[in-house]
C-alpha cells in the first residue's frame, strides 16, 4: 500500500490536546520523565533568582517545579496549546503560561538563565535552527537542558508486532509531523555543536508493562494512532491488538524509548 503523508504540525491531528485521553497521555509521561528530569535539574548550580524557560511545556509539571525553586525568579511556560494546564493554573506569582511557537515566535538574545525542553524538538522539523535560536535566548553563564526520545530500545525488541507496532509509531509521525527520534540519538553532539560550554550527557531507559507509566504512555499512542499504523506495510490491526494486549498485561516486560538528555552553559 502506499504511504499516505499528509504534513501536519504537531497538535492539528495527532496529540491534538483536546483529544480525550491526550492529558493521560502526558501526564503518564511526565510520571515517567520527571524524577530524571528533576534530579538533572538539581544538579545544575541553580540560583533562586533564575529566569527560566520552559518550551513545549505540555502539562506543566516541570514549570510548576522550576517556579516552586526559584522563588525570587520567574517562569515562562509556553506551549501551542495551552488547553491541558488550564484546569491546572494555580496561582504561584511567579509562573507565566505563554502560548507560543518556538519554530515561529522569539524571545530577545540573552533573556534567560535556564531553558529546558522535553520531548519537543524530535517534533520540530527546523530543529537545527530552532536549536541555535534557543541558544540565543540565553544570558551569558545561563544553562540549556535538552531532553529527547530515543527510539532503539523499540528498535530492537525481540517481541515482533511490538517491535513492528512501535517502528510504525516513528513512522507515522515522520511522515505527518516530520518527528526524527534518530536526531535525539545524537543531542550530545548537536549541543556541541553549539556555543555552549560544559556539555553534558545522560541516558534514562525506561521499562513498558505492569504499572509502568512509559507502558500507559505508549498504549495510548498506538490506541490513538491505530489507524495509521493500520495503514502502514508490514502492520496489521491484529499486530497493533497484540501490543496493545501486551502493554496491558501486568506480566509483560520490555525496554520503552529510552530519554537522552544533554545540557551545556552559554559562556
Ligand atoms: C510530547 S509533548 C511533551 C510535553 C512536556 N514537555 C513533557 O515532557 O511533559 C510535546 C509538547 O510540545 C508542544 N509543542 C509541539 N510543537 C511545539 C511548538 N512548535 N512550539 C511550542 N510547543 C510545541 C506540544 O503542544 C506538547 O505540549
Amino acid at each position: 500500500m502506499m504511504r499516505q503523508l499528509k504534513v501536519e504540525r504537531y497538535g492539528d491531528q495527532i496529540f491534538n490536546h483536546s483529544t480525550v485521553t491526550e492529558d493521560e497521555r502526558l501526564l503518564a509521561l511526565a510520571a515517567e520523565l520527571d524524577p530524571g528530569t528533576f534530579r538533572r535539574i538539581e544538579a545544575l548550580p541553580v540560583r533562586p533568582d533564575w529566569r527560566c524557560l520552559e518550551l513545549g511545556a505540555g502539562t506543566g509539571t516541570v514549570a510548576r517545579m522550576l517556579a516552586e525553586l526559584c522563588p525570587e525568579g520567574s517562569v515562562i511556560a509556553t506551549d501551542l496549546d495551552l488547553e491541558l494546564v488550564r484546569a491546572r493554573r494555580e496561582a504561584q506569582p511567579n509562573l507565566t503560561w505563554l502560548h507560543h511557537d518556538v519554530t515561529r515566535d522569539d524571545f530577545p538574545v540573552g533573556t534567560f538563565d535556564f531553558i529546558h525542553a522535553r520531548y519537543l524538538f524530535c517534533h520540530l522539523r527546523s530543529r537545527d535552527v530552532d536549536l541555535s535560536r534557543v541558544v540565543n535566548w540565553l544570558a551569558p553563564g545561563g544553562w540549556l537542558l535538552l531532553e529527547e526520545p530515543a527510539s532503539f530500545p523499540i528498535e530492537s525488541s525481540p517481541h515482533r508486532a511490538y517491535r513492528a507496532t512501535g517502528m510504525g509509531v516513528f513512522t507515522v509521525l515522520a511522515d505527518r509531523i516530520g518527528t526524527d527520534c534518530r536526531w535525539t540519538r545524537g543531542l550530545y553532539d548537536h549541543l556541541a555543536g553549539t556555543r555552549l560550554r560544559d556539555v553534558g550527557l545522560q541516558i534514562d531507559h525506561s521499562l513498558v508493562g505492569g504499572t509502568h507509566p512509559m507502558g500507559r504512555f505508549w498504549e495510548l499512542t498506538v490506541e490513538q494512532l491505530a489507524p495509521a499504523l493500520a495503514a502502514l506495510d508490514g502492520i496489521t490491526e491484529e499486530m497493533i491488538e497484540e501490543t496493545l494486549a501486551r502493554l496491558r498485561d501486568p506480566d509483560f516486560r520490555e525496554l520503552g524509548m529510552a530519554t537522552v538528555a544533554a545540557w551545556g552553559r552559554r559562556p
